[in-house]
């Protein structure tokens, strides 16, 4: 066995990290107050590759393997998850099935623009009645001349404001249930499709997150992703990717709760000694140690499996459940380490928890992890 990552996946999180607390860090808290989303950040983020993390090269993707992509997430996650959250829904959502499913002239034609940050995309599958049942869609599809239309609406749809394509999930024949689902690569700019912004989130509030209204939203036969019918196998493929960056990300959010909990202790000084030498503040550094190196290895050994072209669904759900939880424990704890100092915005500790608590709940909350968990141990198709 073989913790060391090679030389190359070192220079990537390194340069990583370094980009994040020189570009995105000094931003986060305005961006955060401001609810403002940050075009100019995207633009430098797709500038340094990591939309197209994952892409091939040949379609303008930088390439990574899914190791080396989790330490790039990792480390935008720790200076901010609204970006974070940007480049998971790019890359791992939207263009990691379109490199499975696609055409070769969808390919060519979308996922060049998606990788340079030309044109951002959002993941359409949640709708206000079907959250966790992702296969009970209500939005339809009905064949009409030269394609389909879709009528119906969905929810809590990051990017759905900003994006130029939407992968909107729809059913075709009620009758067959999940296998009557199919995914639609549509242009957000056709009539009949009108997102809206969704305010007064916890967290994440640079991050862009809208509900949709698709109004007889006409779809050509060429932007249908894949089969019709094949629609539920996308959004679970497409969430396999997702989860994983989400637990990448979240490993940043534990990381920084860590360093910013260490740093503050060394310098904070009450009963004339800095509180970092108050045992019950140590054990709540050490309890965030412990659960950030756990969290990182459990992503880790998920991006490992998806780099070997091995099953991984159960390990990716491991790590979003393990990861996620542990953000938001830990922030929680960092604040507990600032005291008062960490319940306003001076320090980051603050946005980690709100940020943070997005996590547990979507691309599947936690219960929803466990269940694929369980189901997985047991054999049976627990609900
Ligand atoms: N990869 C490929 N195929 C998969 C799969 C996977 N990971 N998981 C299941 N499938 C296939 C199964 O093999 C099965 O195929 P067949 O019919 O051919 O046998 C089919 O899908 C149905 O599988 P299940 O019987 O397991 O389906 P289910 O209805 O019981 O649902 C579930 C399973 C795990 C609960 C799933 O519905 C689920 O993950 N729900 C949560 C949805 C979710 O995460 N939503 C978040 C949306 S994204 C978001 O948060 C917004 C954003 O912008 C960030």
């Amino acid at each position: 066995m073989d913790f060391d990552l090679s030389d190359e996946q070192l220079l990537v999180r390194d340069t990583a990290r370094e980009f994040a607390e020189r570009e995105v860090a000094p931003r986060a808290r305005d961006n955060s107050r401001n609810e403002h989303f940050d075009h100019e950040l995207v633009a430098k983020i797709a500038a340094q590759g990591y939309l197209g993390a994952i892409v091939p090269r040949e379609y303008g993707g930088a390439g990574l393997d899914y190791v080396t992509y989790g330490l790039v997430v990792e480390n935008v996650g720790r200076a901010c998850s609204a970006m974070r959250t940007v480049i998971s829904v790019q890359t791992s959502l939207v263009c990691s099935v379109i490199v499975t499913f696609g055409t070769e002239e969808q390919k060519h034609a979308l996922l060049p623009r998606l990788c340079s940050g030309e044109i951002l995309g959002c993941f359409a599958l949640t709708e206000p009645d079907t959250g966790s049942d992702a296969a009970n869609q209500k939005t339809r599809a009905t064949r009409v001349d030269g394609g389909w239309r879709l009528n119906g609406s969905k929810m809590w749809i990051s990017n759905g404001n900003v994006a130029k394509l939407a992968l909107v999930f729809a059913q075709t024949d009620p009758s067959l249930g999940h296998k009557g689902l199919a995914c639609f690569l549509v242009d957000t700019d056709q009539d009949g499709f009108v997102p809206s912004p969704i305010h007064g989130k916890m967290g994440m509030h640079a991050a862009d997150t809208a509900s949709i209204a698709l109004d007889d939203c006409f779809v050509p036969d060429d932007m249908v992703l894949g089969e019709v019918g094949q629609g539920f196998k996308i959004a679970m493929t497409s969430l396999d990717s997702g989860r994983y960056s989400v637990a990448a990300g979240c490993v940043g959010i534990c990381q920084g709760s860590l360093e910013e909990s260490v740093k503050y202790a060394q310098e904070r000084r009450q009963f004339d000694r800095p509180i970092a030498s108050f045992q019950l503040v140590q054990a709540m550094i050490a309890e965030m140690r412990v659960k950030t190196d756990a969290a990182r290895m459990l992503t880790l050994r998920a991006g490992w499996l998806k780099d070997q072209g091995r099953p991984n669904t159960t390990e990716t759900s491991i790590a979003k459940l393990f990861a996620t939880e542990a953000a938001v424990w830990c922030a929680n704890e960092a604040i507990q380490v600032h005291g008062g100092a960490g319940y306003v915005d001076d320090h980051p500790v603050e946005r980690y928890f709100r940020d943070s608590r997005v996590t547990t709940l979507y691309e599947g909350t936690s219960q929803i992890q466990k269940l694929i968990i369980g189901r997985a141990e047991t054999g049976i198709n627990a609900l």
